[in-house]
């Protein structure tokens, strides 16, 4: 990555603006996964070892209206940072104005401060004026004048162009680093899809073929196989004339599902049986068809056959991207595919594998495989964005070295 990385600042004594995701779950006070604050962990350390004041900025759901802001709040984020630190973290409830800028005053090098939700700012005075998330220019520059310099290491929101990642970035020239995890989501993502080491073999699931258009689109030139699993394979299960009964399908994605199965010839590998269901539950009836399935059924995992297809071709990969799960994992009547699949990746031991966020890291984490994965990316959306060839403005923004 030819940009500016953390390491590349001077940070002592520096108020160093930091964008990190921590859009994390939080019930009820209580942070669930926080698998993005520990992800962002080495480089907030970096910086407070280099006696830089730490000032962090995230965003946290989605706020469009006052009342989704208490239930929003970056207080239960900045106490599990304080945890996980092991030090004191100052959270100033606020995203402007004296009390922010006297509560920066008052660091000292090493102190880490967490300010509010970022996304408060698409909310004033009851409406959804969205400064934050439509990149006011006046809000990004304001932010960019509490610090000395800005490190990025919010990867999952690189495919936002916000005022507290663009914004900010785009204020603060010549100043704006990468930080660690930024890079090394790159590093994967990027060797994974631009330089592969073959074969290279993409697992793409989940429920829509909408959702994974471009990143099919642009797999198909760069993977040597497609598996297609999950909800998705059913709309080309239609596109190929076959019986698909009660199953999930986009009936307006089903020429495109045709365009792609044309394009693709034998690089995209569909499944040949299935688990089906005679109902969206987990308690329901069910039974494994190859082929057409009856009305009153609906397939929500793949089936024993497809799984030993899928295996043999991952077998010599070298390269795996896996994005989306290939079934209902959620239920665990349905949920086999996606273990089985999971599970031989961990198997693949001189290969790279990267889970490509969202759906398949909840899968790969719930089903207790994450650890044998070479890396579980923190971004879903920016995950896609990435593997569609898309730039990520988050990134873009930065500067260069
Ligand atoms: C994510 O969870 O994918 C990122 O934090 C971005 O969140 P958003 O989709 O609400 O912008």
């Amino acid at each position: 990555m030819a940009k500016l990385t953390v390491e590349d600042l001077q940070l002592e004594g520096k108020k160093v603006l930091m964008r990190v995701d921590f859009n994390v779950p939080v019930k009820d006070g209580v942070v669930g996964d926080d698998n993005r604050i520990v992800a962002a962990l080495p480089t907030i350390k970096y910086v407070i070892e280099h006696k830089g004041k730490a000032i962090l900025f995230s965003h946290l759901g989605r706020v469009k209206k006052e009342e989704d802001k208490p239930g929003l709040s970056m207080r239960p984020v900045a106490e599990k940072l304080s945890n996980l630190l092991q030090q004191p973290v100052t959270f100033v409830p606020v995203t402007e104005g004296p009390q922010l800028e006297e509560a920066i005053d008052k660091m000292n090098d090493g102190d880490v401060l967490v300010v509010q939700n970022t996304r408060y700012e698409d909310v004033k005075d009851g409406e959804y004026v969205k400064r934050e998330s439509g990149n006011d220019p006046e809000l990004g520059k304001y932010w960019a004048s509490l610090g000395d310099v800005f490190v990025n290491d919010a990867f999952g929101t690189a495919h936002r162009k916000h005022a507290s990642n663009v914004g900010i970035a785009t204020n603060m020239p010549g100043k704006a680093a990468a930080g660690f995890l930024m890079e090394k989501e790159i590093k994967f993502l990027g060797d994974a899809v631009d330089n592969p080491v073959r074969p290279f073999v993409a697992i793409l699931g989940g429920a829509k073929v909408s959702d994974k258009i471009g990143v099919i689109n642009n797999l198909l030139e760069k993977a040597d196989k497609i598996i297609v699993g999950g909800g998705m394979a059913y709309t080309f299960a239609a596109a190929k004339g076959e019986k698909i009964g009660n199953s999930l399908v986009e009936k307006d994605k089903i020429d495109v599902a045709k365009e792609i199965l044309t394009k693709a010839g034998d690089k995209l590998v569909l499944p040949v049986d299935n688990v089906v269901a005679n109902k969206f539950a987990n308690d329901a009836d069910s039974k494994v068809v190859e082929g057409d399935i009856e009305d009153g059924w609906m397939g929500l995992d793949v089936g024993p056959k497809t799984v030993d297809l899928f295996k043999s071709v991952l077998a010599d990969a070298k390269t795996v991207v896996w994005n989306g799960p290939m079934g209902v994992f959620e239920m665990p009547n349905f949920a086999k595919g996606t273990l089985e699949v999971g599970k031989f990746l961990g198997t693949l031991s001189d290969a790279t594998t990267i889970v490509g966020g969202g759906d398949s890291t909840a899968a790969a984490k719930q089903l207790g495989i994450a650890d044998k994965l070479t890396h579980i990316s923190t971004g879903g959306g920016a995950s896609l964005t990435y593997l569609e060839g898309q730039p990520l403005p988050g990134i873009v923004a930065l500067s260069e070295k």
